[in-house]
């Protein structure tokens, strides 16, 4: 398959690319779309073979849902069973942003696009170009990260490229990803309700909405063995490079020690700042203490690992909270759970 490419400027011209991006999608096809989180890999939400086509383009386990991205709020009601209070007051407060909330779904969505649930995860994304290409649609689109399965999710156009090109119909390009780490996933089907996956929508913020909601389990740690996970995609190995990663919880100075005294190839994973300490080859994620600009890089410092060919990489912890607890998630998903503090 011929993948056409389309940029998203701030001119004029983004009208026909949105325009031809748009009759694709209302064709069933696959489009990948920009959004402030991480790329899309978009289609008709409401098409089951189009649905279907989504996961054949990603490989992905077929009984792992699709979010559903709506472009304003009165969108939602025909696609859920219910609206409770509580999704108009996240809403309120969060919508258009990174945040997915779980509840029941009506008949409208195939579960082919729910991964067999009988819920469906929704979200109202902030990006200029996502709101306009659902719009222009006219339908709700369904769009997991634009990644193949198993690899970290893509932040700009040229990691969409890398792994879809020739298996989707279109690439918009609307430039690098504002935050960098997929939406805050929440879910109203539990009582109290729960975060499934932390991103830029804190567990604190959320609180101040929802004052009894919890952290799920296996956010931040392994699910034991035969525990379902409510939200499937946290049961599959993700983020992961090939090379081994452990986490080192470690300020800088003994970080450096800790490699100091380790034999054999490896790299790093680390904060700007701490090339200047390490002998071994470095890549640099982000700020120490700024947990923004960790989120915002840590997606293509994964990609450059496999780049790299390193066997082996320590990645350099910064305890911080707010959207640092995202980018731990990702980082303990990426190293298989692997962590040890000096
Ligand atoms: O920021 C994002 O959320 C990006 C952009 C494109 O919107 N999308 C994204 O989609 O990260 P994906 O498919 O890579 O991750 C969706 C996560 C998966 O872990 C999936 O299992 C979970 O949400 N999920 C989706 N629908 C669900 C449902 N009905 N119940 C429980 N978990 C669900
Ligand atoms: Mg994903």
């Amino acid at each position: 398959m011929q993948t056409k490419q389309f940029k998203i400027e701030g001119t004029p011209r983004d009208e026909a690319a949105l325009d031809a991006a748009a009759a694709l999608l209302r064709a069933g096809k696959l489009v990948v779309i920009p959004t402030e989180t991480v790329y899309g890999l978009a289609a008709n939400a409401l098409d089951p073979a189009a649905a279907a086509a989504i996961y054949t383009a990603k490989g992905r386990p077929c009984d792992n849902p699709l979010i559903v991205h709506i472009a304003s709020l009165d969108e939602l009601p025909p696609l859920v069973k219910a609206v409770p209070d509580a999704l108009y007051r996240l809403a309120d407060r969060f919508w258009p942003g990174p945040m997915t909330v779980i509840l029941e779904k009506s008949d409208l969505v195939p579960s082919a696009t729910t991964g067999g649930l009988d819920t469906v995860a929704v979200r109202m994304p902030a990006h200029p170009a996502a709101r306009a290409l659902i719009r222009r649609a006219g339908v709700p689109l369904a769009a997991p990260s634009a990644n193949l399965s198993g690899s970290p999710s893509p932040t700009c156009a040229r990691h969409c490229i890398d792994d879809l090109d020739g298996r989707v119909d279109a690439i918009v390009d609307g430039g690098p990803c504002e935050v960098g780490l997929e939406s805050t996933v929440l879910t109203l089907c539990e009582q109290p309700p729960q975060i499934l996956r932390p991103g830029a929508v804190t567990l604190e913020m959320a609180r101040q909405v929802l004052a009894d909601i919890e952290l799920g389990p296996g956010v931040f740690e392994r699910l034991p063995d035969g525990v379902r996970a409510a939200s499937p995609g946290m049961k599959y190995k993700h983020y992961a490079p090939k090379a081994r990663v452990i986490l080192v919880h470690a300020a800088r100075g003994p970080f450096a020690n800790f490699l100091a005294s380790r034999k054999g190839r490896f790299g790093a994973l680390c904060l700007a700042g701490d090339e200047q300490a390490l002998s071994c080859p470095c890549i640099v994620y982000g700020a120490q203490d700024d947990a923004a600009s960790q989120a915002h890089g840590l997606f293509d410092a994964l990609r450059q690992i496999d780049r790299a060919g390193l066997p082996l990489v320590y990645a350099r912890v910064d305890g911080a909270g707010g959207v640092g607890q995202a980018v731990y998630n990702r980082l303990l998903r990426a190293a298989g759970f692997e962590e040890l503090w000096v």
